[in-house]
């Protein structure tokens, strides 16, 4: 049985009579990167920041490693790191002093491998010695992300990394949170792009408004439409639409599943025959503008609740 390293439960977060948070619960395994996925003003930080102990919960339970929060507190926070605001450096000092100064703090002994370690696993090897007033942005994220685990937390809790990263930093990052899980280390880590928290995540959480909308599993999810076959959007010349549904409809093994703005058509199909489809049209002399996969029902579901979202500003602005 795996072992469950988080635990929320009916967290919530009242301020003002208003619930910023409200019973959001959810588990996470050892070893999972879970994502906390929702629009701005969702309540991820606040979900985090109660999970971390930086602000008082109004009500529900968080467990760490099985312990409550509200009893063994401290015990808690050691089995943590994390980033929830930009984490502060000493600018004048090189990265390297950074950690040996954090790793002096620290309450149980941090040797000097493990500094090297860390290092090493966020890649800063290089540079570990300039100053940190010389480091970049991703640079000093994965400053960062190395003292957050310093310590040997159980579970690295992330607001955000990858806000300013440029695509190599995000990447470098889903990298060694994949290293990382695969030493027993579980993330949470919060974002508002769907598509960063696919390649990111074993399963997201979406917030929405304070509440928790949706669990998915995104292996899970990517293997049943493996089975049923891709999402792909057709967009053709709007004088066209006929003739590429005359052309899909000769086709057995695709489906159309819904006709988006006019002059996009969306279709269900195994992913090998989507070269075929693409002669088939040119061939019936359609005017093919693109031809796409499209991910997902879980870009669905967040679409659909950003959607809402982008409805109700909508309103308010008339
Ligand atoms: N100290 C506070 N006082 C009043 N309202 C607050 C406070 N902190 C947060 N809020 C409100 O709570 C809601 C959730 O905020 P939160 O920062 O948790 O969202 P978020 O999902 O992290 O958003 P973002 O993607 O913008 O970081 C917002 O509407 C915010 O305005
Ligand atoms: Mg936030």
């Amino acid at each position: 049985m795996s072992q469950t390293v988080l635990e929320i439960n009916e967290l919530t977060k009242q301020l003002n009579r208003k619930n910023i948070v409200h019973n959001a619960s959810f588990q996470m395994k050892k070893g999972e990167i879970l994502g906390l996925l929702g629009p701005n003003g969702a309540g991820k930080t606040t979900t985090i920041r109660m999970i971390v102990g930086l602000i008082k919960k109004t009500s529900g339970k968080v467990y760490i490693n099985g312990r409550d929060l509200d009893e063994e507190g401290l015990a808690c926070k050691s089995e943590i790191g994390a980033i929830v605001e930009n984490p502060a450096f000493y600018d004048h000092m090189s990265g390297y002093k950074n950690l040996e100064q954090y790793a002096r703090m620290a309450k149980n002994t941090i040797s000097k491998k493990r500094v090297d370690e860390v290092v090493e696993l966020v890649k800063l090897t290089g540079a570990i010695h300039d100053k940190v007033k010389k480091y970049s942005l991703g640079m000093k994220q994965r400053l960062g992300v190395a003292q957050a685990i310093l310590h040997e937390p159980a579970l690295l809790i992330l607001d955000e990394p990858t806000n300013g990263l440029d695509p190599k930093g995000i990447r470098d990052l889903r990298d060694y949170l994949k290293q990382l899980a695969d030493n027993g280390i579980s993330t949470l880590v919060s974002s508002h792009l769907l598509s960063e928290m696919q390649l990111m995540c074993d399963r997201v959480v979406i917030m929405e408004k304070g509440k928790i909308i949706n669990i998915s599993n995104i292996h899970e999810e990517e293997e049943a439409e493996g089975a049923a076959g891709q999402l792909v959007a057709l967009r053709v010349a709007d004088s066209h639409i006929g003739l590429a549904e005359e052309a899909i409809a000769g086709f057995k093994e695709v489906t159309l599943s819904q006709r988006e703005n006019g002059s996009v058509l969306l279709l269900k199909m195994p992913h090998d025959v989507l070269p075929e489809l693409n002669r088939r049209l040119v061939q019936a002399g359609v005017d093919v503008f693109g031809l796409e996969s499209r991910r997902s029902t879980l870009e669905d579901k967040f679409l659909a609740l950003t959607s809402e979202k982008s409805d109700e500003l909508q309103k308010e602005a008339t």
